[in-house]
């Protein structure tokens, strides 16, 4: 994780905290005020303290009140003091920062993360993605991370997201469709207008559609290992293609179909040819519940 630290966060207001802490207020008006042994008479005095954005220039004596004087540029008072001198504006905005208040005679500098950054532990981290199977709660913001939960129950994250929140799983029998595979908390429920294969071979365009669905239905959740047996049944005898690497799931998925489509293009009967190799693949569960979900009557 790359990391930039953020620089110049000294507490500003702590001397003049300190300063105002120990100021004795004067009754009369609601300037604070602060006691002062005048230098030539020795007798104590109560000064009016400066206002924010200025400085002390003198303290006050006998005839006179306590002079002050604005802040020179790039320095600054937040509170009233009497200060001989007004802070230097010493915050400066780091590479993954922002400014949020410039600074003024008033205040320093202020910074915060920029957009998708979080304050932590002196440095702005990018906020974290919710892993698939998991939502968004609640956003990041500049002070923190974004907030992931696991997906309830009927919900679902197809992907690594810093917004998204957990979707609902589209409710197939709402819109007229039956579910094909149910969701998970990682992907979402796959609908199919196809009922199973005796009905819809009644229907134009049925078949299409029922082979989309057995496919969608054999390849779900599928090991790589089984996925791998799958595949050398259907390729049958003769020089097998190198086995792709774990990583290559998709792939292999993708190459898999292509080979279905392509017997489908030949004899018409993927049905029946995918029951044969997932025997043969020694798949009995998963050839079990293709036949109850699309063969009912064989
Ligand atoms: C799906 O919709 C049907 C009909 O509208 C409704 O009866 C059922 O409760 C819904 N299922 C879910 C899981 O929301
Ligand atoms: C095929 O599906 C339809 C709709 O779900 C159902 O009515 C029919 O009984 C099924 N066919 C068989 C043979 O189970």
């Amino acid at each position: 994780m790359k990391v930039t630290e953020k620089t110049g966060q000294a507490p500003s207001w702590a001397l003049p905290a300190l300063l105002l802490a120990l100021v004795v207020r004067g009754a009369a008006t609601d300037a604070p005020t602060f006691p002062w042994r005048d230098a030539e008479t020795r007798e104590w005095l109560v000064c009016g303290q400066c206002p924010p954005g200025t400085f002390m220039l003198r303290p006050c004596s006998r005839g006179s009140p306590t002079a002050c004087r604005a802040c020179p540029p790039r320095h600054y008072t937040e509170f009233w003091n009497y200060l001989e001198r007004c802070r230097y504006c010493n915050v400066i905005c780091g590479e993954r920062e922002e400014e949020v208040r410039p600074c003024t005679s008033a205040h320093n500098r202020a910074c915060r993360c920029q957009p998708g950054f979080f304050a932590h532990a002196g440095f702005c981290l990018e906020h974290a993605q919710c892993p698939p199977g998991a939502g968004v709660v609640a956003p990041g913001t500049p002070s923190q991370n974004t907030q992931c939960q696991p997906c309830p129950l009927g919900t679902f994250s197809a992907g690594s997201s810093s917004s998204e929140r957990c979707q609902p799983h589209r409710n197939c029998t709402a819109l007229g469709l039956t579910l094909n595979v149910a969701g998970s908390s990682f992907h979402d429920a796959l609908c199919t207008s196809c009922p199973n294969f005796s009905l819809s071979t009644l229907e134009p365009g049925g078949t299409r559609e029922c082979e989309r669905a057995l496919l969608d239905f054999v390849f779900q959740d599928i090991s790589f290992k089984r996925l791998l047996r799958l595949q050398q049944a259907l390729a049958g005898p003769g020089p097998r293609p190198p086995p792709p690497r774990e990583e290559g799931r998709a792939a292999l998925q993708l190459q898999l179909r292509q080979q279905l489509a392509e017997l489908d293009a030949r004899d018409g009967a993927l049905g029946a040819r995918l029951l044969l190799a997932l025997r043969d693949a020694r798949l009995a569960g998963l050839e079990r519940s293709v036949r109850t979900r699309f063969f009912p009557a064989r």
